[in-house]
């Protein structure tokens, strides 16, 4: 049997002439891991190709469509993990790379390390032949200069979403993710994102920390998607591993993890996936929406929700 869940982030979700074209992205993810999968390849491999195709589709916080921090430049985050070699890799902070999961994997599979930040990072994704990010962008950071100007000023165009912004000032659009079992038995997580609207220059979220917001090993694989700080403040990968050695299914982790996020910090701060090494799935979020979507050999068709 092989499985693969994956997710576009929770949070508000307020833009609903997106939300085709994000459910097109699951569903093209979702294929993407399935192709590896269903070829025999590694829970691994299919992870790391479901987030490419998240990265690259322009309408996900990540890759290509990263929310810029308060000086409008881009900082990526991204960590994947093996949960049979247990074995991780992990960019923070990376600019410049259009691509952080795979900086991620090059990190997991060249180095002695777990986690590379800032300019250093970048400057070995690019050493070892990743693509930049395309300079198109800079348009996309001048609309977005200008849609924050207007937020400020109170632009009565943009009324409702002024109201939720402030409201959701972290939640506008999150993180995305993929979680796989492969036909070995083999389970591997993959998360990357654009990190929190808005953000200090240099923050770092709970994405490429191993045990926070990505997890794999030989009993269950998790991706986190919300607030970094609080995911981080839980160790929620580590917690959700520990509830599934204690034998609880992926559907009990993830609600377990996220009751928990709810009563340490309140509704809208996050979502879990998971994936035992059952095949059992769990989804769970405690914000208005959450993109996800699954696929697995027992499915004759791959299934998308948004938000
Ligand atoms: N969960 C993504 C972040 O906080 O960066």
């Amino acid at each position: 049997m092989w499985s693969v869940v994956v997710h576009g982030g929770a949070g508000v979700w307020s833009e609903s002439e997106k939300f085709s074209a994000v459910k097109d992205t699951i569903l093209k993810s979702l294929e993407a891991g399935a192709s590896v999968l269903r070829a025999g390849g590694s829970a691994l491999d299919a992870v790391v190709e479901s987030v490419m195709v998240l990265e690259d589709s322009g309408v996900l916080n990540a890759g290509v469509g990263s929310y810029p921090n308060l000086l409008g430049e881009i900082e990526m985050d991204a960590g994947v993990m093996d949960g049979k070699s247990l074995r991780a890799g992990a960019v923070g902070c990376i600019r410049n790379v259009k691509n952080p999961v795979l900086a991620a994997k090059l990190v997991l599979e060249k180095t002695d390390h777990v986690l590379l930040v800032g300019e250093w990072a970048s400057r070995f994704a690019l050493s070892m032949g990743l693509p930049a990010l395309n300079s198109d962008r800079s348009k996309g950071l001048l609309k977005y200069r200008d849609l924050v100007r207007r937020f400020e000023e109170g632009d009565t165009r943009y009324k409702s979403n002024l109201a939720l912004y402030k409201q959701y000032p972290h939640l506008f659009h999150e993180t995305v993710g993929a979680v796989a079992l492969d036909i070995e038995g083999n389970l591997a997580s993959a998360t990357s994102t654009g990190g929190l609207a808005l953000k200090l220059p240099g923050r770092v979220g709970d994405s490429p920390l191993i045990g926070a917001g990505t997890y794999a090993d030989s009993n269950i694989a998790v991706s986190a998607t919300g607030i970094g700080e609080y995911i981080m403040l839980l160790g929620v990968g580590v917690r959700a591993s520990q509830y599934a050695e204690n034998g609880l299914p992926a559907n009990t982790v993830a609600e377990k993890i996220i009751a928990l996020l709810t009563s340490r910090f309140g509704i809208n701060s996050g979502g879990l996936i998971a994936l035992d090494k059952n095949g059992v799935i769990g989804i769970s979020f405690n914000t208005p929406g959450m993109a996800r979507g699954y696929y697995s050999s027992e499915m004759s068709e791959p299934y998308a929700m948004v938000p």
